[in-house]
């Protein structure tokens, strides 16, 4: 069953990934930039928030973890000789930095990859320029310089030059197999414009009016659009801009073409593709779309939420029911652990319950705000529901709070998601409260509610308004098998 795994890539490939089971794995780690990615949610009017939510860091130091990792592989049986050498030496002459810490942490995680791929199976690893000589070395002692295939250029255009360096303009993209005697590619060809006929050779112009009349073979298209020349490892696909249609506003997202490429290429249909990085689901939506099985993996619940709202946009999917999701609390012990573990995993979590928008205010204090709902009333008007989450107890004064935060924003409701439930007193001032009426219909809703996490498992969901508008909503994809054939139309 195709599967998204909230956790730490390393702990789930070796605790729950069988030997020799993946096709294809195609991975876009974060890249040691030292940046942390914001996550853009739109507001009400359908404009970017301003309040921002990281979605991930992708700064590492050298502590504790690192080390042990970095120990684990210097003596265990399991790693090969010649990876313990190179880890050595990097260590050598880098030391205990920075950018050790992030190669032994994708070290541990490419054996890993490694084991799980299949002897037929290829792998891509997504990277940039910061660290794609090191981490080249490295795919070379893990998979061997006979397993390397080609270095991927992404070359996209995106606006900001420097005065004082040539347009960084491409992120590369290492692909290896896993054993070039067994190994198989399925060869693309690239889509290519023909212009206008003047001063073409004589073969060109046939071949455009055979377009032009015909369709392209591959794809159909007429008016001098086709496929030809088999595809280089330099690849011109546009990158995401902000108000482009296929962009959900995660940080990092890369362009469906590019993971539908990646796929095709190195895999069939009912093949096996995963990502352990998976960020907000590029890879798998393209697998979906392709006729694969997928397997995700992402360390935050904030991507493993916006997943399953994508993959209920584009496919109509249904977690539980059409796929897998592991790693999320299904009890409420689960859950306590959760927030005890982190608070703002917990949260990111609470929030996903009612298809929020988690909410960090600008400075990073607590501005009584943990998530957001938008609707808009049958006035044309548009409103927030202000979320307010509790992973600890919380006090008759903390809900006078979220009030008081509501009458602040000139919001009309309020939920409090919590773990524990509230008092009979918290239940009275909330019924103390009444009902706000929606503009222009005589519907009535609880100005401030409760959902208590043991609720939310027996089903039971609070009173709300249409609130769909509150997350982007991903393009609904056609897949591969529903595409009308000829014979159909
Ligand atoms: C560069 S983004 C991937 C973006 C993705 N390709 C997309 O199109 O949306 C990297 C992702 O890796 C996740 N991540 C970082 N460390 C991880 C780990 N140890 N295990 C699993 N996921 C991790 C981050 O949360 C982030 O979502």
């Amino acid at each position: 069953m195709n599967t998204l795994y909230y956790g730490d890539n390393l702990k789930i490939l070796r605790k729950y990934i069988t030997d020799e089971s993946v096709d294809l794995i195609y991975l876009d780690p974060p890249f040691n930039s030292k940046r942390a990615y914001a996550v853009f949610f739109k507001d009400k009017q359908g404009g970017e928030s301003k309040a921002q939510i990281q979605a991930f860091e992708d700064t590492w130091s050298w502590n504790e973890d690192v080390d042990e990792e970095f120990g684990v592989m210097m003596i265990h049986p399991d790693y090969p000789t010649e990876l313990k050498d190179m880890l050595k030496a990097f260590k050598g002459f880098m030391g205990k930095n920075e950018l050790m810490a992030y190669l032994t942490m994708m070290a541990a995680r490419l054996v890993e990859m490694r084991r799980v791929l299949k002897n037929t199976g290829s792998i891509y690893l997504h990277c940039d320029p910061t660290a794609s000589h090191y981490l080249k070395i490295m795919m070379d002692q893990i998979f061997g310089v006979n397993n390397f295939r080609n270095e991927i250029i992404w070359h996209y255009k995106t606006g900001g030059l420097s005065k004082n360096w040539f347009g960084k303009k491409h992120d590369i993209l290492l692909f290896y197999v896993k054993d070039s005697s067994k190994s198989f590619f399925n060869p693309l060809k690239e889509k290519a414009y023909i212009p206008t006929l003047k001063g073409r050779t004589f073969a060109i112009e046939k071949l455009q009016a055979k377009t032009d009349n015909e369709g392209c073979k591959t794809c159909g298209q007429k008016g001098g659009f086709y496929h030809m020349a088999a595809m280089p490892d330099v690849w011109n696909i546009k990158t995401l801009f902000r108000n482009d249609k296929e962009r959900l506003g995660y940080p990092t997202q890369k362009p469906l073409e590019l993971l539908e490429r990646i796929i095709q290429a190195s895999s069939n249909e009912g093949d096996i593709i995963m990502d352990p990085f998976c960020g907000c689901g590029t890879a798998i939506a393209a697998a979906e779309k392709l006729g694969r099985q997928w397997i995700g993996i992402d360390i935050t619940h904030l991507a493993v939420a916006l997943m399953k709202k994508r993959l209920s946009d584009n496919f109509h999917l249904i977690p539980y029911e059409n796929y897998d999701v592991f790693g999320e609390p299904e009890s409420v012990a689960a859950a306590s652990e959760l927030a005890e573990h982190s608070k703002s995993q917990f949260e990111f979590w609470a929030v996903s319950l009612v298809v929020g928008q988690p909410f960090k205010s600008k400075g990073g204090g607590d501005s009584g705000i943990d998530g957001l709902l938008y609707f808009k009333d049958y006035e044309g008007d548009y409103h927030r529901i202000i979320i307010e989450v509790k992973g600890g107890g919380y006090t008759p004064t903390m809900v006078k709070g979220l009030k008081a935060t509501m009458d602040r924003e000139n919001e009309p409701m309020g939920i409090l998601i919590a773990l524990k439930p509230p008092t009979k007193g918290m239940l009275s001032y909330a019924a103390s409260l009444g009902t706000w009426q929606m503009p222009g219909s005589l519907r009535k809703y609880p100005v401030l509610q409760f959902l208590t996490i043991e609720d939310y498992f027996k089903g039971i969901r609070p009173d709300l308004p249409d609130t769909s508008m509150t997350l982007k909503k991903a393009n609904r994809e056609i897949r591969e098998s529903e595409k009308p054939t000829k014979l159909d139309l």
